[in-house]
């Protein structure tokens, strides 16, 4: 049977290792669990079975595997040791004996993106990030479907475009719609990613170093590596929509506190095809996973056990090429999630309504 692997890691340190160890996850704080995650060794999670193409029912099973770093831990330490325990723990991965190996959240992050961690092992790798973007995209245009908001008179903003996914997932939105903000932190960066887009895009392109401009768009997909929140409640227009694929958020928890007018999704959630079981809670509900994760599936669905994704320079061929290869296997856009709790249709029609009601109390105090 063909086999893969997936690398996962602590995101919200206190949370995360409860899941595996509820002792240690009770009586560390979250400072101490970020030093010992220092120490502490690769840490096997659990095996992945029921996976079922849809295309020709190959059954694969899989396994999850932890590094033990947080992603505060791994900006804080030398690139090295963080490529070392990425490494160490994909060793396990060989020993276990999978085909191909993909890398969850901050180890697909980290330095030039995979492709160091690549070198030092001998199963293939992925970091997940061209399917990632396929199914942002998708779910924004989604999003503004069911928000009445139409994409080619829209303002939209990428905030984090000059980064791996945030750059592929401008070039697309680029095509779809009015108006695009680019949002970054390096204006140069910003505006060498404008000038090469701009050739070909149908929307005008604005870059912008500050979220201030935000509140002028619509529709929002935040991909940062950032590992604190960057987008708050005063920030946004009502009815806007934001794709939050972030891992940590980008988006406030106070906006879904402070703000019923707006539509945050959790980007990057699908449907796995066939009767899975993770045997491990990582918060989706049964028989959905992580973009990323689900990359890595799709290509051992397939039998491609090459390196797939890796660096940080995605192209949109790639985008489109495991797109439709995890169509195919029977992967699915996920209904909507925002702060890991479904998004009802009642709730989509309250945010319409709170949205307008808002409007008009914008223009009476004008
Ligand atoms: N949901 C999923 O399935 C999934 C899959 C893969 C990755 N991810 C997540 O996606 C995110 C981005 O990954 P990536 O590989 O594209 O990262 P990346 O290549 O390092 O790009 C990060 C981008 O974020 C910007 N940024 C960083 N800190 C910021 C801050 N404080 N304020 C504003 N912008 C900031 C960077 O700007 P500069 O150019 O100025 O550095 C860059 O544009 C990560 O959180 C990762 O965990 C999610």
């Amino acid at each position: 049977m063909d086999t893969f692997a997936f690398i996962i890691h602590p995101i919200d340190p206190k949370r995360d290792v409860s899941r595996k160890f509820p002792l240690l996850g009770r009586i560390l704080n979250e400072r101490q669990i970020d030093f010992f995650s220092t120490f502490f060794p690769p840490v096997y999670i659990s095996e992945i079975e029921g996976i079922t193409s849809q295309a020709t029912d190959k059954e694969i099973k899989g396994w999850f595997i932890a590094c033990p770093y947080t992603p505060r831990r791994m900006m804080e330490l030398p690139e090295r040791t963080v490529y070392r325990k990425i490494i160490q723990t994909g060793k396990l991965a060989e020993k276990l004996g999978a085909n191909i190996l993909g890398l969850g959240a901050f180890t697909s992050v980290i330095g030039d993106a995979g492709i160091t961690i690549a070198k030092g092992l001998d199963v293939p790798v992925t970091t997940g990030d061209s399917y990632t973007v396929a199914v942002a995209v998708d779910a924004i245009r989604e999003a503004a479907n069911v928000m009445d908001i139409p994409l080619q008179t829209a303002t939209a903003a990428v905030v984090g475009a000059t980064g791996a996914i945030g750059r592929v997932c401008a070039e697309m939105l680029a095509d779809d719609v009015e108006r695009l903000y680019l949002i970054g932190r390096r204006q140069d960066a910003l505006e060498e990613l404008r000038d090469r887009l701009q050739v070909h895009a149908r929307a005008e392109l604005v870059v912008s170093t500050t979220m201030d401009v935000l509140s002028e768009a619509q529709l929002i997909l935040t991909v940062t590596s950032a590992i604190h929140d960057v987008i708050r409640p005063e920030h946004l227009q009502p009815g806007s929509v934001v794709c939050d694929v972030a891992r940590p958020r980008d988006v406030s928890a106070m906006v879904a506190a402070a703000r019923d007018d707006i539509l945050v999704i959790d980007g990057g959630m699908v449907d796995v095809p066939g009767p899975v079981d993770f045997h491990f809670n990582f918060g989706f509900p049964a028989g959905k996973a992580y973009a990323c994760m689900a990359e890595t599936i799709a290509l051992a669905l397939e039998g491609r056990f090459e390196d797939y994704t890796l660096g940080k320079h995605l192209t949109r061929q790639r985008v489109e090429e495991i797109d439709g290869m995890a169509k195919r296997h029977g992967f699915r856009l996920s209904g909507f999630r925002s702060f890991e709790r479904e998004v009802t249709q009642e709730q989509i029609d309250t945010v319409r309504r709170n949205a307008n009601h808002s409007r008009r109390a914008r223009v009476a105090q004008m």
